[in-house]
């Protein structure tokens, strides 16, 4: 070893001793001929210094010190002179005054200070990762995604779950993503598919008798990204054999309690509470809800069905649903200008046709440029249905159900974060459960799984597949931590037959199905124990763990927005000798 101690560890009881520090030049100050370095490495940070006493060709070498060079100081340790000490600092009581510098390595003038406050944009971030991960910020992340990791690993180990590596090239998986594809030389035309997950792979470990799975699994989705969302990522995969979904979320609950408790210092009180997709859709519009705060959704159509108002009565008597949420306290906060942002918000982006709104004033009226519609008798029932007191503002969208419900969850969520409706530090975990197994693909007119087409029906629902599959629900189950989905899971189907039954109801062939699940078909025949499992997304669990709000932050090498990396620039260009190795001509030559 180079050095003797890390650079946050030197205490008052170190004073006297010789010791050799290394690391990166933080700052320098010349005080009168007299240097005083930051050296900095991931434990801290500690001050060295350069006096005459400590030889002239060490304080001649120290003047060329800049920003980021790379040293290796040799001194003792000297207790601060009074008034100078730092309280802030771990190692703030001392200084290394130093008797022989070594520079390691030169440094360019990096892009940005490591620890400056002021952060440059995220692509030179990016493009000099190797600088930014050197911030304690992004330190403090790389750290705590390492711990988490640790915690999951021990968690499992020590309740009897083994770890198993599965393919990266292999077939591919149906998450619903495009794939990566990864063309054969060997065998020229055919492609392997990077993992969408190790579903299919842990199923077999099922059938192979491997009953407690567990895999820090690497995953790639060709998918739009967003601020939650990674081309490549990494979940944790769980499966199980001889259980039922009581057993999976009983797992995974005392894993969740034990993280809040080690991380955040949290007592999570189990079993996690559980709401079905229908109450979640009906009370918060989304399947994710986060139950941070109030203002739910609630229903009015009944109402707006009595009333004058045209809008309102076209969509009650069309089908669809006349929903409301109150931001209480809220009518002074929003202007007119500010709802007509609203509503262009609701409309761009959710595709509704507009937003209604009350005010509640100061005598209990509702103020509106719609109240004229109302009468006085409907008004009150509005204000009752709505608990709406003076100074609340009530926001209104009357559609098809599947619209009210994306552009109020889209509003709640907007209010609540200008509103201050919560606190950010404030956890909350909760199951989502029963979620329906297919939802209707207007544009194919073909059903689509809901989560995978590997999900068990509930028993008691699985005669509505051949006659309502719309209504059958599923044994799936979804982790929500503050309105993000952090895991999903469901029993599997280990009866061929049945598994046969739901790729029919897919409009997936029996020769896709053969052709691209035989395997799956043939394990199942060959004694599939009942099973299932879960996915927790890794990278999410360490941006909702460290309060963050960027995926990318919680991942040492992420990609951009476009699915690129800006510091190797992946995806590159390749040698057309390995195109043609690999039998494949781009059209973009053509
Ligand atoms: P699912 O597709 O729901 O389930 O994924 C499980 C969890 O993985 C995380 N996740 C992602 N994280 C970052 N970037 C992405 N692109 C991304 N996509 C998903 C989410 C999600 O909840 N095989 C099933 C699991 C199972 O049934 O056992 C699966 O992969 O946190």
């Amino acid at each position: 070893m180079l050095r003797t101690h890390t650079c946050g560890e030197l205490r008052a009881n170190h004073v006297g001793q010789t010791v050799a520090l290394c690391g990166w030049i933080d700052s320098y100050r010349d005080h009168s001929g007299v240097l005083f370095v930051d050296l900095r490495d991931r434990y801290g940070k500690t001050q060295v210094v350069f006096a005459p006493e400590g030889g002239k060709e060490n304080l001649e070498l120290a003047k060329t010190l800049r920003s980021e060079f790379v040293i290796l100081a040799v001194g003792h340790v000297a207790k601060r002179p009074e008034g100078t000490i730092n309280p802030k600092l771990g190692t703030g009581e001392i200084e290394v005054r130093v008797e022989k510098l070594t520079i390691l390595n030169k440094s360019l003038t990096p892009p940005f200070q490591p620890t400056s406050p002021d952060l440059p944009g995220e692509d030179i971030r990016l493009k000099y990762r190797y600088v930014d991960l050197r911030r304690p910020d992004m330190q403090r992340t790389i750290l705590l995604r390492n711990r988490m990791i640790k915690i999951m690993r021990d968690y499992f180990d020590a309740h009897g779950f083994i770890d198993v590596e599965t393919p990266v090239l292999g077939r591919s998986t149906p998450e619903g993503a495009r794939d990566y594809l990864v063309p054969s030389r060997v065998n020229q035309g055919a492609f392997y598919a990077l993992p969408q997950s190790p579903q299919l792979y842990k199923q077999i470990l099922m059938i192979a008798g491997y009953d407690r799975y567990i895999q820090v699994a690497r995953c790639f989705r060709d998918e739009d990204l967003r601020a939650d969302r990674q081309p490549e990522f990494t979940q944790l995969d769980l499966e199980m054999s001889f259980i039922t979904a009581e057993d999976i979320i009983g797992e995974i609950d005392g894993l969740v309690a034990r993280m809040a408790k080690e991380i955040l210092g949290l007592e999570v009180s189990l079993p996690l509470k559980r709401m079905t997709y229908d109450e979640a859709m009906e009370r918060f519009g989304h399947d994710a809800p986060d139950l941070r705060f109030g203002m739910e959704l609630t229903d009015l159509t009944d109402i707006a069905q009595e009333s004058e108002f045209k809008i309102f009565r076209g969509a009650a008597e069309s089908g669809g649903r006349v929903r409301c949420i109150n931001a209480k306290g809220a009518a002074d906060r929003y202007s007119r200008k500010n709802i007509d942002e609203l509503t262009d918000f609701i409309k761009e982006d959710f595709g509704a046709q507009g937003l209604a709104w009350f005010k509640v004033e100061a005598d209990g009226k509702l103020a509106s440029p719609i109240a004229k519609n109302f009468s006085a008798e409907l008004l009150e029932k509005i204000k009752r249905r709505m608990d709406a007191a003076a100074g609340d503002f009530l926001l209104i969208v009357a559609d098809k159900f599947e619209i009210t419900c994306k552009a109020l969850y889209a509003l709640r969520k907007r209010l609540a974060a200008e509103l201050k409706l919560y606190d950010p530090k404030q956890m909350h975990f909760s199951w989502i459960v029963e979620f329906p197994m297919f939802a209707y693909d207007e544009e194919g007119k073909c059903w689509a799984a809901m989560h995978h087409p590997f999900t068990s029906p509930r028993p008691q629902d699985r005669e509505m597949l051949s006659t309502d599959p719309g209504k059958c629900r599923a044994v799936a189950y979804d982790l929500v931590i503050n309105g993000s989905e952090a895991g999903g899971g469901t029993i599997r189907i280990h009866d061929q037959q049945l598994q046969q039954q739901v790729f029919d109801l897919l409009g997936i062939t029996r020769e896709q199905a053969r052709e691209r699940f035989g395997f799956l078909l043939d394990a199942l025949q060959y004694g599939a124990p009942p099973h299932g499992g879960i996915a927790l997304g890794i990278d999410r669990l360490v941006m909702l763990f460290g309060g963050l709000d960027n995926i990318r932050d919680c991942i040492a090498f992420p990609k951009t927005q476009r699915a690129t990396d800006l510091m190797t620039g992946a995806p590159g260009a390749v040698d057309p000798k390995q195109l043609r190795e690999l039998g494949i001509q781009s059209t973009r030559d053509k």
